[in-house]
């Protein structure tokens, strides 16, 4: 994959990781770079970022995506949610409903409606943002993990449905980053997280987006120390 001069879209694009992932595309020579947005608020094209109303979890949004950004040969599914709730202890499943819709769910729509996009343009890149709890579990975040190891298994899926048609497919596993989404935890959550992870800071959205351009460029390619 070349960056520079590719057609990217970013769903979640607004802000947190996936407005870093914008800017890592922009500074990398992308051509055009969708930003995906459930609330894009009048935001205006820029020449090279352009504002797209998609929330993930309607249907009719995804299509008309799909419809509208035809010449991607890009996609970042970034967008995604997580309640910090257990999987016993939620008083509902109303939190667990909503990962499974966005996390899981949203993305398969995504894969599903871009799928043609990216055959149509050469194959392409698709990137699945995904979590360490893609592969374990924490109790106090308990469905999100579950969605997050859904969409690693989805992920898996989709790159073996898409060799055929030349699609790169690339899952990203982050520990934690500073985002409104980790802003989210309490205190006590966030003493527990960094004790357990041993972690002296959480990941800025840039060390991660940084890195995901890395893995898409030809220097990760070439390198003996592919991540
Ligand atoms: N932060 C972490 O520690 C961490 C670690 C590993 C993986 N991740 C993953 O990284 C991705 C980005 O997370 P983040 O930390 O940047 O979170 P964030 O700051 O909470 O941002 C989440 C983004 O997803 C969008 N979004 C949520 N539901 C959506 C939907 N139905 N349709 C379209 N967009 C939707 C949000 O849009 P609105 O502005 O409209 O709400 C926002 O742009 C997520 O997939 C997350 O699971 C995060």
């Amino acid at each position: 994959m070349i960056i520079k001069g590719a057609t990217a879209l970013v769903t979640g694009g607004n802000r947190g990781l996936g407005r870093a992932f914008v800017e890592a595309l922009r500074g990398a020579g992308c051509a055009r770079i969708y930003a995906g947005a459930r609330r894009i608020d009048g935001a205006a094209a820029d020449g090279v970022v352009v504002p797209v109303e998609l929330d993930i979890t309607v249907p009719a949004q995804v299509a008309a995506a799909a419809a509208r950004c035809a010449d991607v040969n890009l996609l970042i599914n970034n967008a995604g949610v997580a309640g910090f709730k257990p999987a016993l202890g939620a008083p509902t499943m109303d939190d667990a409903r909503l990962e499974i819709e966005t996390n899981y769910l949203g993305t398969l729509s995504m894969c599903r409606a871009f799928a043609p996009v990216l055959k149509s343009n050469g194959g392409g890149t698709l990137v699945n943002m995904l979590s360490v709890t893609s592969f374990f579990n924490a109790p106090m975040n308990g469905s999100y993990c579950a969605s997050k190891a859904a969409a690693w298994s989805l992920t898996k899926a989709v790159r073996f449905e898409l060799r055929a048609q030349g699609t790169t497919v690339i899952g990203v596993y982050a520990g934690f980053i500073d985002t409104d989404m980790t802003h989210g935890l309490d205190g006590e959550q966030r003493q527990k997280v960094m004790r357990r992870s041993a972690l002296r800071r959480l990941a800025e959205v840039e060390d991660v987006a940084n890195a995901v351009e890395y893995l898409l460029s030809d220097k990760a390619r070439t390198s003996p120390a592919r991540c």
